[in-house]
This record gives C-alpha cells, structure tokens and sequence, in this order.
C-alpha cells in the first residue's frame, strides 16, 4: 500500500497551548496527505517545574482542546495524526500521544519508560503497547526514551506494526536517531521519529532538543531528515509492503524464527 509518512519539527513555547496549536496547524498544511507525527508534549512544551503545573496544563482525551483540535485536522486532512500531549485522566497526568485518524479519535499511548524529573510530573503509562489499524497502515506508538527499550517496538512489531511514529523531545545528542534506524532495521517497519528543536530553561533544568527528526525504512535507510535547529516538515512516499516482508535470507524469517522458547527467561529476570 503507497502512502505518506511524515514528520513535524518544530519549537513549542512552554505553557501557550493556543499558540504552538496554531503554529502545528499552519505546518501541518505542508504534510501530504497520509501518516503524519508531531512532536511529543507538542502543545504544552516540556520542562515542567512541578506536578501542579503538569497537572493544570494537562487535559482529558478526546475533549481537551489539543486532542478536538487534532482530531478536526486529522479529518479535514484525510490523514492519520500522532501527537504528543499532556493528558489528565482522573487523578492520573500521563506523557501521551493520541492518535486521530480521518476525524475520529482512536485513543492514547501512555508513556511507559518516564525520562529523568518526567518521573516526578507524571504517571507510568498504563495502556501497554497497541496497534491502531488505520487506513492509512497499521500504526504502532512509542513516545521519546521508550525508544532505549527495543521491547516496545519489538512487541508492536510482533503485533503487526508497520509504522512506529516516535514524537521525541530528544536531549542526547544523536543517540535516539542511530537507535531508532536498529529498531527500524531489526524489526523490518518503518519508523517516523518526530523531533522538537529550541532550548527550554525553568527551574533548574535548561534542555536543547536535538531536533534531527527521520523517516526510516525497513532496510534503515534514513530516507528524510531534519537538522538540530529547523522548523520544518517533511514527508516521504512510501510502499507500506516492504514492511511485512520479513525474509532476511530464502531461508530465514525475522519474525517467524524468533527463539520465543529461549526468551521467556525474560519475564522471570529482574534488575
Ligand atoms: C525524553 O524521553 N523526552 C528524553
């Protein structure tokens, strides 16, 4: 199946929700139509200084104004949209994505691996990893550090996953993009790492986002990327059949020939 894949890099102002949604709308309507992931905690910024914060700036999906709004342009774009927000779910604040297809809202993915103070603001995540089938291809949702897991994207793999769309707000410089090219490549799926740039400084923290947004292929192949410092979108077309091929060689398969006997040995090992 042919497609579009893209990417939205850009730099959210912390706490003017209104203004970085008008910001991702203008730059949305340089995405063509297809997959298209925006940055991770896109509407809110980043650096929290406390759980309070976190909290008031926080909204429930799919009625807070983040999730209506993506879920309008996800319709009026005919498209698939992943977008990183804050999301508040009774006493819960979570590091979500949301995912909106062709006007509907399909539902969140909550942030597993928490980074650093992310600890202290938010909740694990609690929604496990899920495929959302779309008419645009078979969607799997990782947000930023989940990506030092090769779990995740392994499960979601499993699971049927061609896409991985990946909203990052990346502080180590260039580690996150080689890494995302071996999920890429030991999974056989294309994987959709959307990156913001700037520095944030509040409180005692100073960040500078690493920006280098990619679109990698099933072969790891980076096939669009950004610089550290652009705002930009890009997009690539793509045939979504190259990720369910899975045959390395005549005789093996990726997938098939997974040792699952041997790797059980996991759930049973802690530290
Ligand atoms: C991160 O997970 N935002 C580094």
């Amino acid at each position: 199946m042919e497609t579009n894949l893209s990417f939205v890099q850009f730099r959210p102002a912390f706490g003017d929700k209104d203004l970085n949604l008008e910001n991702a709308v203008k730059l949305l309507k340089q995405a063509k139509q297809g997959i298209i992931v925006l940055p991770e905690l896109f509407s809110t910024g980043y650096t929290f200084t406390s759980k309070k914060e976190a909290a008031e700036l926080a909204e429930e999906a799919p009625k807070g104004k983040t999730c209506r709004r993506v879920v309008e342009l996800s319709g009026k774009m005919r498209s698939t949209l992943i977008a990183g927000f804050a999301e508040k779910s009774s006493s819960k604040v979570f590091n979500s994505a949301l995912v909106a297809s062709r006007g509907e809202f399909l539902g969140v993915y909550r942030k597993a691996h928490l980074f650093y103070k992310e600890k202290l603001w938010f909740s694990q995540g609690d929604t496990g990893f899920r495929i959302f089938d779309t008419k645009d291809g078979k969607v799997g949702v990782i947000i930023c550090f989940d990506w030092i897991y090769p779990e995740a994207t392994r499960i979601l793999a499993v699971a049927g996953a061609e896409v991985i769309a990946h909203p990052a707000n990346l502080v180590l410089p260039g580690l996150a993009q080689k890494g995302m090219c071996v999920r890429s490549l030991e999974n056989r799926i294309f994987t959709i790492t959307a990156n913001r740039v700037g520095r944030e400084t509040r409180g005692e923290d100073s960040f500078r986002f690493t920006g280098r947004s990619q679109i990698v292929s099933p072969k790891m192949k980076v096939l669009v990327k950004a610089s550290s410092t652009e705002t930009v979108v890009k997009s690539v077309a793509v045939d979504l059949s190259e990720a369910r091929k899975k045959a390395i060689t005549r005789l093996n398969d990726l997938m098939a020939e997974r040792r699952v006997d041997l790797y059980g040995v996991l759930t049973q090992l802690s530290g």
